[in-house]
């Protein structure tokens, strides 16, 4: 079996599941390759050439990041074709991977596993008054087990739609309702650079939407940011966040010690064998 996991990860978290369920759903009898978003011309040629899709990324106010909404917007009818959602979130995101399932199953797409994975906070100008997170083995070991579980479903064709019901669907709605009200405004010129920049460049080089260039030495704000907080907490002098009145205190650099944030841009990786 050909499994395709197409994801997107601003700051890591969806990276890491991602991963983690490559490496429980690699098997002698299937192969996984995952898909960065930010980087798929043709969605439909990578769907055709596998049996299961797999969709990954983090919760935004219970709605999903645009280039996953504009991916699947670009998505023919793949009438029966197995697939699987995740996503990741801070807290709670009520209907997070069904409202995506919705969208698949109107693809034509037979949607059979649906999962959420709480992780660390990457709202770390936003949300400063939270501790920093330090990685650990006991956080890793409990996302091993919860990928481990929901590859097994999915390798037994176990259905387990999580949050596919009315009162997940309304908690839900109760977030995305303002979160799409308020969208356009938080989006506009989101980013605030500080006096302290030095130019390095780094924030241009990852930004997944190129929101931010370099001009004379001189970082300007292109106002596509999608609120992804990649910049934000990867600039090495702290110099990037959302607002004057929240400035970041504890960069969150992934959840895992040694994580490369360069990684969630890579092309393609095919399976480890
Ligand atoms: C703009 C924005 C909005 C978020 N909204 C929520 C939310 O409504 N509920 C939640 O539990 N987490 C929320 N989060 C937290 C992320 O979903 C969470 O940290 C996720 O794992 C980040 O994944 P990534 O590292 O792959 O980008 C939000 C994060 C951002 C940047
Ligand atoms: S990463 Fe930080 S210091 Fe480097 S150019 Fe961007 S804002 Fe400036
Ligand atoms: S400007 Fe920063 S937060 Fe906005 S999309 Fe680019 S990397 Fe993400």
């Amino acid at each position: 079996m050909k499994i395709a996991i197409m994801q997107f990860s601003g700051t890591g978290n969806t990276y890491y599941i991602s991963n983690l369920l490559r490496d429980f759903l690699s098997t002698a009898q299937s192969t996984v390759d995952l898909y960065p978003i930010e980087k798929i011309s043709d969605p439909n040629q990578i769907i055709s050439k596998c049996d299961l899709l797999g969709i990954g990324y983090p919760i935004y106010g219970s709605d999903i990041p645009k280039p996953v909404r504009s991916l699947i917007e670009r998505f023919d009818n793949f009438q029966g074709k197995r697939a699987f959602v995740f996503c990741t979130q801070l807290m709670y995101s009520g209907d997070g991977a069904a409202y995506v399932a919705k969208m698949l199953i109107k693809k034509g797409f037979s949607v059979r596993q649906l999962a959420h994975f709480n992780m660390p906070n990457n709202l770390t100008d936003y949300l400063n008054f939270l501790p920093g997170f330090k990685p650990s083995v006991k956080f890793e070991k409990r996302k091993r087990r919860q990928a481990e579980r929901f590859a097994k479903l999915i390798l037994h064709d176990r259905k387990r739609l999580k949050g596919m019901n009315i009162f997940s669907n309304v908690l839900g709605l109760l977030q995305r309702f303002p979160f799409q009200k308020f969208e356009q405004s938080m989006y506009d010129h989101a980013i605030k650079i500080e006096a302290n920049c030095i130019g390095c460049g780094r924030c241009v080089d990852l930004c997944p939407v190129d929101n931010l260039t370099l001009e004379s030495g001189i970082l300007k704000e292109n106002n596509r940011c999608i609120l992804c907080y990649r910049c934000i907490n990867h600039c090495p002098v702290n110099a990037l966040h959302t607002s004057k009145n929240h400035l970041t205190k504890h960069p969150y650099q992934g959840p895992v010690n040694g994580f490369r944030i360069d990684d969630v841009m890579k092309e393609i990786l095919s399976e480890r064998t």
